[in-house]
């Protein structure tokens, strides 16, 4: 396997050696009970305090403001069922917007299917971005919460959170922003963002899998999503996963630690294989070209070959990545992200997502490259009437 090229930390990343360093002994000899009051109890709470510390200063908050969760899903389930329920008297209504990862915009469907809640799925333009007035725009006396996430997962489109955050503040509604996809890649400072409400995936930063954070600003009405004992402030009951929480800190303290470094890399290399494929495929685009991106994603399209088709080829040849469209019930379905930046049908089944990490060489990339293209031409040969 060593000689394989992940370029889909997007979908996750693997454990940083010295995250699992960190959480190894929390999974053998410090196993206690956070909530226990003899040794073995405190030795566990003080691995969890220490995480939440190293959180804290990855996004600039108070230790108290951290809330460890099960996961991104979990944190952005948390943040809408529990804002909604601490604020029914204060309306029905929620803005989103049409690019959201499924745990934002499931929830809302369900929400309006089953629970009477109005919601307003904003448009995006060609480069995948949210406009500041459409927010401003869809804002209204019983809007309850603004949920728009910081990066797309798809596209590494970032959005104008600062902005957007700001047009629902004039108007008195609190803002939830999915930073899943941000942290490690680029800065992030709640208190710059202003947003009420964070959501974090560990795994998405070389930590744990099923494991996520949720930040809620002081004094911001929470409910639980889960009820039980009073961990966490009393907001997600259950005796904590301390190494899972352990590894979440120390990969927050890595990420932070490494954030300059990382992105500046990320940013060259990714530019390296996007200009390496424009130069050698014919028909090749870049989506989401004109948009403030991650530095690490890039998502391609390569006119007239079968995404999902070309990702499996490259698995072949030992590069991994992942394809903008889906297979369900025989038939392929371009992604909703693609669908809401008006990319055609055709154009979109021939997406291709690369997302980096800080393990990828230059020559990995350039190794790829040549693969993609390869691949590229020989499946185009291959279409034609005569190729066969
Ligand atoms: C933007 C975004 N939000 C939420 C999630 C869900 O996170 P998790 O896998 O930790 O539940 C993901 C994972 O792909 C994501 O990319």
């Amino acid at each position: 396997m060593n000689d394989r090229i992940y370029l889909d930390h997007n979908a996750t990343t693997p454990l940083d050696p010295e995250v699992r360093e960190a959480m190894r002994p929390f999974l053998s000899e410090r196993f206690g009970n956070p909530s226990s009051i003899y040794q073995e109890g405190m030795d566990a709470r003080y691995g969890v305090e220490k995480a939440r510390m190293q959180v804290a200063e990855l996004l600039g908050c108070e230790e108290e403001e951290v809330i460890f969760t099960g996961g991104g899903s979990e944190s952005d389930n948390a943040a809408i069922f529990g804002t909604l329920r601490a604020l029914r008297e204060r309306g029905r209504h929620i803005i989103t917007s049409q690019i959201e990862h499924p745990a934002v915009l499931r929830t809302c469907q369900y929400l309006e299917k089953y629970e009477g809640y109005k919601v307003d799925y904003l448009p995006v333009d060609r480069d995948g971005r949210v406009g500041v007035e459409d927010v401003a725009a869809a804002l209204r006396p019983d809007t309850a919460l603004v949920t728009i996430m910081l990066a797309n997962n798809e596209t590494g489109a970032i959005q104008p959170i600062r902005e957007l955050c700001a047009r629902a503040h004039e108007q008195g509604v609190r803002f939830h922003t999915d930073a899943v996809q941000a942290a490690g890649k680029v800065p992030l400072s709640v208190g710059e963002l202003g947003v009420e409400l964070l959501s974090l995936s560990a795994h998405k930063f070389h930590g744990p899998k099923g494991m996520g954070v949720l930040y809620c600003k002081r004094g911001t009405e929470l409910f639980p999503l889960i009820f039980g004992g009073g961990q966490e402030r009393g907001l997600r009951a259950g005796t904590e996963n301390v190494a899972g929480i352990v590894g979440t800190g120390h990969a927050a303290m890595l990420a932070r630690r490494r954030l300059a470094e990382d992105a500046a890399r990320l940013g060259e290399l990714r530019d390296l294989l996007e200009n390496q494929l424009l130069q050698r495929v014919p028909g090749a685009r870049v989506l989401a070209g004109g948009a403030h991106r991650l530095p690490n994603t890039s998502l391609m399209t390569f006119a007239n070959v079968p995404g999902v088709e070309l990702v499996a080829e490259i698995d072949g040849l030992g590069v991994c990545a992942s394809s903008g469209s889906a297979c369900s019930a025989g038939t392929t379905k371009v992604s909703h992200v693609l669908s809401a930046m008006g990319v055609s049908r055709a154009e979109g089944l021939s997406a291709v997502r690369f997302s980096l990490g800080r393990d990828n060489t230059r020559q990995e990339i350039e190794r790829a490259a040549a693969v993609v293209a390869e691949c590229v031409e020989r499946m185009r040969l291959e279409a034609r009437p005569s190729g066969r």
